[in-house]
C-alpha cells in the first residue's frame, strides 16, 4: 500500500491524543511529523503530550515540533477546563525523557513542503487545533504551498451551534485571524487553486460520542490501550456531564483523522466559507451554502456521518480486530440509528 504522507498539526488535548492513536495504527498514512500549536494547552505542554502518545504507541521515531505559542492577534485562551491542567485529563503521566521536541514547527512544515515540491511528491496536512501554525506557514513560506494536496481542518460549524459561543467552535474561536487567513488563502492563492479545506466541524463531530459502555468494551478487547483511553477520558466525560448533561464525551479530532483515511465516512458540500474576527460572532465559520457571494468555493463542509461506521474503524485500529467482528457488539452498545448517516441540525 502506498501510504499517504501526512503532517499532523495539533494541540493535544484528549481527543487529539485519540486521533493520533488511530492514525498511528493506520497503514494508509505515514506521519512525517507532528507539529504542535497553542490551543487546548500551551504549546510546550501539547508537545510533551504528543511524545507520550508516541511512546505509548511505540513510535518514538516520529519527530514532534513546537510551534506558535500565541494566536496571531487575540489573547490566548486555553481549554484546560475541558482537557485538564495537563491536557490529558489530569492523568499526569510522566514526561518522555528519551526523546525531546524539536523547535520551529513552521520551518519544519515549510522545509517538508519545499522538499516535496522539488521531488514532485504531495503532502496532506491534518489540522486538529487552532490554525496559527498554518497561517504563519502561508504568510512566511507561500512558495511551498503547491505541495499540499489535501488540507483537513477539525473546526467550525455550519448549522450546529458552537462550543465556545452560540456560533463559534473552539479551534476557530481561539485564533479567528489565523482561521480567516487560511480560508482566505484557499480562496485566492494560485498555489492552492483546485484545492479546498475539508472542514470537519461540529455538525458531524458532535455525533461521535464515546460512552462509558464503549470504553468498557475497548478495555475488554485491549486492556492496555483501553485503560489508557479510560484514564485520559474520565475528566472529559465529567466535563460533558457538567456542560451538556450527557454521559460520554464528544471526540471531535478522531473523526477528522478517520475521514482523511476513508472519505465514505462523511458527506457534505462545497461552498465559500469566511471566518468572522470581531464582535459577538467572533470565530464563526460563515458558510455561503447558497452562493450569495458568487466567489470561489474554498471549502468542503461535512454535514453527515455514520457514528457506527466511525466506531468500527476506531475500534478496529485500536484493537487490531476486524470491524466485522466488532460490529454486533458496537450495534448493541450504540443508538439503534447510529449506522445511518446522521445529518446536521
Ligand atoms: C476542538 O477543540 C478542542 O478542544 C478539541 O481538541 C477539538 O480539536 C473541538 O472544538
Ligand atoms: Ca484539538
Amino acid at each position: 500500500m502506498n501510504a499517504r504522507k501526512i503532517i499532523v498539526d495539533c494541540d493535544p488535548g484528549i481527543d487529539d491524543a485519540l486521533a493520533l492513536m488511530l492514525l498511528l495504527r493506520s497503514p494508509e498514512v505515514e506521519i512525517l511529523g507532528i507539529t504542535v500549536v497553542c490551543g487546548n494547552v500551551p504549546t510546550a505542554v501539547g508537545a510533551e503530550n504528543a511524545l507520550k502518545i508516541l511512546s505509548w504507541m511505540d513510535r518514538p521515531d516520529i519527530p514532534v515540533y513546537t510551534g506558535e505559542e500565541s494566536p496571531l492577534t487575540r489573547s490566548y485562551v486555553d481549554a484546560r477546563d475541558t482537557h485538564g491542567s495537563d491536557g490529558l485529563g489530569e492523568t499526569f503521566y510522566p514526561s518522555v525523557t528519551s526523546v525531546r521536541p524539536h523547535r520551529d514547527a513552521v520551518q519544519f512544515l515549510a522545509d517538508t513542503l519545499a522538499k516535496a515540491k522539488e521531488t514532485e511528491e504531495k503532502i496532506t496536512i491534518l489540522a486538529l487545533g487552532p490554525l496559527t501554525n498554518i497561517a504563519r506557514l502561508i504568510e512566511r513560506h507561500p512558495d511551498c504551498l503547491d505541495a499540499i494536496d489535501g488540507f483537513y481542518s477539525m473546526g467550525g460549524c455550519y448549522r450546529s451551534h458552537g462550543n465556545c459561543s452560540p456560533v463559534a467552535e473552539y479551534n476557530y474561536w481561539c485564533d479567528p485571524h489565523a482561521a480567516k487567513a487560511v480560508f482566505d488563502a484557499f480562496a485566492s492563492l494560485p498555489q492552492l487553486s483546485g484545492r479546498q479545506i475539508q472542514m470537519i466541524g461540529l455538525d458531524v463531530t458532535r455525533k461521535i460520542v464515546l460512552t462509558p459502555n464503549l470504553i468498557e468494551y475497548l478495555c475488554r478487547l485491549n486492556p492496555e490501550i483501553g485503560e489508557k483511553v479510560r484514564r485520559i477520558t474520565r475528566f472529559y466525560v465529567d466535563f460533558h456531564w457538567k456542560q451538556e448533561g450527557i454521559i460520554g464525551c464528544v471526540i471531535n479530532d478522531p473523526l477528522a483523522a478517520a475521514y482523511l483515511i476513508d472519505h465514505s465516512l462523511c458527506t457534505g458540500f462545497s461552498a465559500h466559507t469566511e471566518v468572522e474576527t470581531e464582535g459577538i460572532c467572533l470565530g464563526q465559520s460563515v458558510v455561503d451554502a447558497f452562493g450569495f457571494w458568487d466567489v470561489p468555493e474554498n471549502s468542503y463542509i461535512l454535514t453527515r456521518t455514520s457514528p457506527l461506521r466511525f466506531m468500527e474503524m476506531f475500534f478496529e485500529r485500536l484493537t487490531g480486530i476486524a470491524a466485522e467482528k466488532l460490529s454486533p457488539a458496537l450495534r448493541q452498545l450504540m443508538a439503534p440509528d447510529s449506522a445511518d448517516m446522521e445529518g446536521s441540525l
